[in-house]
């Protein structure tokens, strides 16, 4: 599995960089603006983004902000003529920019079946659903990028618990203790004397089963999984790359699958290097280090 490093900061990619684990990066302007504003605003944007590419050992997703195909494909152009002589420019190209009633709900598929066309590697941003990853494969796409965090965040949002509140933003979402609960109740509801058609129609047990997932997408980590089914089903080319990774436990299961690629915040990989058995395992070792040992390090 690659690695990718989800942040815009230099700081960050530079260290995560010197570790050996990075093999690309990916922004967006949210990232983008985090970067910037820890800096104070005080920085050239442009060379910013080829100190990024410069540092990065693979691909650097940067984002479009146009909403029209047109628009994004001149966009896409630009960002790579200016910067792919200094790195691994792709162009992040999201799956559906319409913002209503528009018309604009193919517009990034059309940029990526052009881009594709021309030989520019894209990136298919804010994939929420299978479907939305079929067709990214079906446009062309170089990569596809399912929002796993914010999926969970969605589930746990309509089952009425709010992020900051009830849970941390980078809390593991436990889907399979979920689904056991779910079944548990719905269990309940069928237990009560009614026809099959009248369970089957009835709002409660329907409910039950829509707020357990969404639209039978059980978790982000089982939107990544199903997207993978579905490339391997076709021998699609496009890779995965599982985002909007929140904690460590989520990296294990999209790496389960076999996921192309995820990229992860600076602060989940710090997590990933943790565990508490290692820390005591260090200590007690460097408490044990006898004199006579010591003594071969000694003037090399
Ligand atoms: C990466 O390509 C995505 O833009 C990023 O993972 C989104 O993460 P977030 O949902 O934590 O903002």
């Amino acid at each position: 599995m690659k690695i990718f490093i989800d942040t815009a900061d230099i700081d960050e990619i530079r260290e995560a960089c010197s570790w050996g684990i990075i093999d690309g990066a990916t922004t967006n302007p949210s990232l983008i603006k985090r970067a910037v504003d820890k800096r104070g605003g005080r920085i050239s944007m442009e060379e910013y983004i080829k100190e990024v590419l410069e540092v990065v050992p693979g691909p650097v997703s940067l984002e479009v902000i146009a909403v029209k195909a047109n628009e994004m494909v001149e966009q896409a152009r630009l960002l790579y003529d200016k910067f792919s002589s200094y790195g691994e420019v792709v162009i992040k190209i999201p799956i559906n920019p319409s913002m209503g009633e528009d018309g604009l709900d193919f517009d990034g598929l059309k940029a990526i079946k052009r881009l594709r066309e021309e030989g520019l590697p894209t990136n298919a941003t804010l994939i929420m659903t299978p479907e939305q990853a079929l067709l990214a494969a079906k446009a062309g796409a170089t990569y596809a990028s399912p929002f796993a965090g914010r999926i969970d965040d969605y589930i746990r949002d309509r089952l009425g618990m709010k992020i900051g509140v009830d849970f941390k933003k980078s809390d593991y979402f436990d889907y399979r203790l979920l689904r056991t609960i779910s079944e548990r109740k719905l269990e309940e509801s069928l237990g009560r004397s009614s026809s099959i058609s009248e369970l089957y129609q009835s709002g409660d047990v329907k409910n039950l089963v829509d707020l357990s997932g969404d639209n039978g997408v059980l978790s982000g980590v089982d939107l990544v999984g199903k997207i993978l089914k579905i490339y391997r089903n076709y021998g699609y080319k496009t890779q995965v790359i599982a985002s909007s990774i929140r904690n460590a436990r989520q990296v294990r299961e999209v790496a389960e699958l076999g996921v192309h690629v995820a990229t992860l915040p600076f602060y989940v990989i710090k997590e990933m290097i943790q565990h508490y058995k290692t820390l005591e395992g260090i200590k007690r070792f460097i408490a044990d280090v006898i004199p006579s040992y010591k003594e071969i390090f000694r003037g090399k």
